[in-house]
């Protein structure tokens, strides 16, 4: 007997590490949360077939595309997921939107300011769900900062201090992956974790008005990912987005902010996100 609960279809594009993390929630998602509808794992899509077909036995998904064109085509998928690299959000959120289907996207949203208005057109001349993975808004400690924020607990928000620091490519030798591409990522530390930073601070204290800030390039070189045959020394290829940023700002309401993102921070890990938010009242 069925729950009554109505289906969720869910079409996944990309299976690397967040394909595996958004899996896991899907799956976890009923379990933990009293929600209206069930995410049903339908199909995953990747460009290998056999690499697919693989990742979809393990990660639980029912079908398997090979071309993300065809995914969005299915009639029995409600919702894309994008979880690809950054230089394909938009074009993929463009073309799920045009299909009527709901959008889950990986953060960045787009490559710049022109294609994130374009996407977010789209989605709204068709008139489906949408969203940007920021995650972190959703944590239990986040949630409450905003009920403390909203319920005036602080005052009027003087400061804003957020940092969000890693250190997995404080390793000179960890290979040139899409991340260190620019025309792949769009940028480096900047876009990956500090969009995260900004989207913490909107949610808790509003909009920016004015930023100033840095962005520098500690190791300009790095392996290749596909080393050429017979080759003693590795071949390396340039670094084009930024290790790491750091912004001044000044928010809508008269807040001041300081912004800090790295990749190279040792003793980091995945997870140095903190954010500090200071009023006149606490
Ligand atoms: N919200 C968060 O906290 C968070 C954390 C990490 C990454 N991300 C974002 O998630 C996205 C993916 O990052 P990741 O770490 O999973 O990267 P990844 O390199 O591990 O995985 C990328 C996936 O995209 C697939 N792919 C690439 N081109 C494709 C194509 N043409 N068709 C179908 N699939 C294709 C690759 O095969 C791979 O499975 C990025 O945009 C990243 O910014 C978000």
């Amino acid at each position: 007997m069925g729950t009554g609960k109505k289906q969720l279809r869910v079409g996944m594009i990309g299976y690397g590490m967040m394909g595996l993390v958004h899996s896991r929630a899907y799956r976890a998602l009923p379990l933990h949360a009293h929600t209206e509808v069930v995410p049903v794992l339908q199909a995953i899509c990747g460009r290998d077939e056999k690499r697919v077909r693989q990742a979809a036995e393990k990660m639980g998904w029912a079908y398997y595309e090979t071309d993300w064109r065809r995914l969005i085509e299915r009639d029995d998928i409600d919702l894309i997921d994008i979880g690809t690299p950054n230089h394909m959000h938009a074009e993929i959120a463009i073309a799920a939107a045009k299909a009527g289907k709901h959008i889950l996207c990986e953060k960045p949203l787009a490559m710049n300011l022109e294609e994130a208005h374009q996407v977010l057109q789209e989605a709204q001349k068709s008139g489906i769900v949408h969203m940007v993975s920021f995650n972190y808004r959703y944590t239990p400690a986040l949630q409450y900062a905003k009920q403390l924020i909203v319920s005036g607990r602080l005052g009027n928000i003087r400061h804003v201090r957020a940092a969000f620091l890693q250190d997995w490519a404080l390793d000179p030798t960890a290979p040139l992956e899409w991340r260190f591409n620019k025309q792949l990522s769009g940028s480096g530390a900047l876009g990956d974790l500090m969009s995260h930073s900004f989207d913490l601070a909107r949610f808790l204290v509003g909009e920016v008005d004015r930023v100033t800030g840095y962005a520098r390039t500690f190791i300009e070189e790095r392996s290749l990912l596909q080393q050429p045959e017979g080759v003693n020394v590795p071949a390396m290829g340039a670094v084009q987005v930024d290790d790491c940023a750091g912004v001044l700002a000044e928010f809508a309401n008269g807040a001041t902010g300081v912004f800090e993102t790295t990749r190279i921070a040792g003793g980091n890990g995945l997870d140095g996100n903190r954010i500090e938010i200071n009023g006149d009242r606490g």
